[in-house]
């Protein structure tokens, strides 16, 4: 590649997970100690960030649909420079660089804080990719956070050593790490400083965090949470996403003491036949993770839940696939995620026998996605009347309307003088499928 000017205006478009968002800012916050700016709205930027996500199908093609997009019919002076970041540049860098000329940069998730480095010799005309995993050496290597969302992510933990023979992230994200308790501390403090609320802790299997403490004692996540529940500003903490297996007793009391724990928790269990589970390599059954919602509810009885499905898991039968639909009517979640299974290069699944037709997934989803969308009505339904708080995150469609989350998750929109950032009591007046109508009751001081 040509020599070429060091690009001014960025954009980081993030496909994906939380953790992906979290990353695509973190760059965001590099590039910009370099000087480079976003790109206004809808003009050009000079440098696209493609923050990919490998966790489903097509992730790859659509890669190169975007890479397309963006060169088709320009020069290389006129195109953009472009690096590929996230789960595809790890799993699949070698072969965009080989068939994508236009990537100037590959880098995994694990390396992205190399980025300057990188974009340095990329405008020396060198083209560069690194996928190398050194975890925690990341995190101390960017820079401080100085601006943020009134809701904003904290990356508490990254990797999975779960295997479900199902998921690429233990390849892709590598073994479980879990950044240092003070370095935790230190982002938190430095959120709430930029104006955050509301903290979400990151991890892919956030509840298996451990550290050390500023005493010296061994923690897990719900002695983090602690803690950071006594950072002066920050009104809400919430966590996700949680393995069933790793959820512990002092976690679930938690939920119970914790004011400022939300009473929300993401709790993905992907099918309700105990075969299933078995052959995903889940370590639970459906019984086991009903017992231990109860538990959860015990301490926290408002606590709203949240799932994730996968339907046509190889070898799924009809039966099975309605004990899936047996163990959410048993549940009664507040929302879920749900997925048709797609074969991910390299997991064990991938090569099971018994892979399950499109049209039989399609059915199946819908079925699926009709019940989990009936009990998300009625959830919201159940709240109704409820006057709750609210934290304003961005204005609504319409002039002088705001929108927020309930302390259950859900959108809630309303009229009146609020602000970005401030939680306010709201009347829950009228529930919708996905958000509730609310009625500005009084503000609450941070
Ligand atoms: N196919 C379909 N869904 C998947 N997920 C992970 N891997 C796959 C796959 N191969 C879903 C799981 C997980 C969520 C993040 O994505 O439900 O919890
Ligand atoms: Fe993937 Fe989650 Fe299973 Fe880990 S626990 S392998 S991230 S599905």
């Amino acid at each position: 590649m040509k020599p070429t000017n060091s690009p001014k205006t960025y954009r980081v478009k993030s496909f994906g997970c939380q953790m992906n968002v979290y990353d695509g800012e973190r760059m965001a916050e590099m590039l910009g100690e370099r000087g480079i700016v976003p790109a206004p709205e809808g003009e050009d930027a000079d440098l696209v960030v493609l923050n990919t996500c490998h966790i489903r199908e097509k992730a790859a093609e659509k890669v190169y649909s975007d890479i397309g997009r963006l060169t088709k019919g320009k020069t290389q002076d006129k195109a953009p420079m472009i690096a590929v970041a996230g789960c595809v540049a790890q799993a699949e860098g070698e072969e965009i660089m080989a068939r994508a000329p236009a990537v100037s940069m590959v880098v995994g998730p694990q390396a992205y804080h190399r980025l300057p480095e990188m974009l340095d010799r990329a405008v020396q005309g060198e083209r560069a990719t690194d996928t190398d995993m050194p975890a925690i050496a990341k995190f101390a290597a960017l820079p401080e956070r100085k601006r943020t969302n009134p809701a904003s992510f904290l990356t508490v933990q990254e990797g999975c050593d779960k295997f479900c023979t199902y998921c690429v992230v233990p390849y892709t994200r590598g073994a479980e790490i879990s950044r240092p308790y003070g370095d935790l501390v230190t982002e938190a403090r430095k959120l709430v400083d930029a104006g955050a609320k509301e903290i979400t802790l990151l991890g892919q299997n956030v509840s298996a965090w451990s550290g050390e403490d500023d005493k010296g004692h061994t923690v897990g996540l719900a002695g983090l949470i602690r803690d950071l529940a006594k950072v002066d500003g920050l009104a809400r903490i919430r966590y996700t996403t949680s393995h069933p297996a790793d959820m512990d007793d002092d976690l679930i009391a938690a939920h119970g003491e914790i004011d400022k724990l939300m009473p929300f928790l993401h709790l993905p269990v992907q099918a309700g036949s105990d075969r299933v589970l078995k052959a995903m390599n889940r370590s639970h059954t459906a019984e086991s993770y009903l017992r231990l919602l109860e538990r959860f509810r015990a301490a926290r009885p408002d606590l709203a839940l949240s799932g994730d499905f996968i339907v046509g898991f190889p070898g799924e039968t009809d039966a099975e696939f309605e004990e899936t639909l047996m163990l959410v009517d048993a549940v009664g979640y507040a929302q879920a995620f749900s997925f048709k299974y797609s074969p991910r290069p390299g997991t064990p699944a991938a090569s099971m026998e018994g892979q399950v037709a499109k049209e039989v997934m399609d059915d199946r989803l819908q079925r699926l996605q009709a019940a989990l969308n009936r009990d998300q009505w009625a959830f919201n339904r159940a709240t109704e009347g409820r006057t709750c708080e609210v934290l304003v995150e961005r204005k609504g469609k319409h002039p002088g309307q705001w929108l927020g989350k309930t302390p259950w998750l859900q959108s809630a929109w309303f009229e009146g003088d609020v602000g970005i950032g401030d939680l306010v009591q709201v009347e829950l007046v009228e529930a919708g499928p996905n958000s509730l109508a609310g009625r500005l009751r009084e503000r609450v001081a941070a």
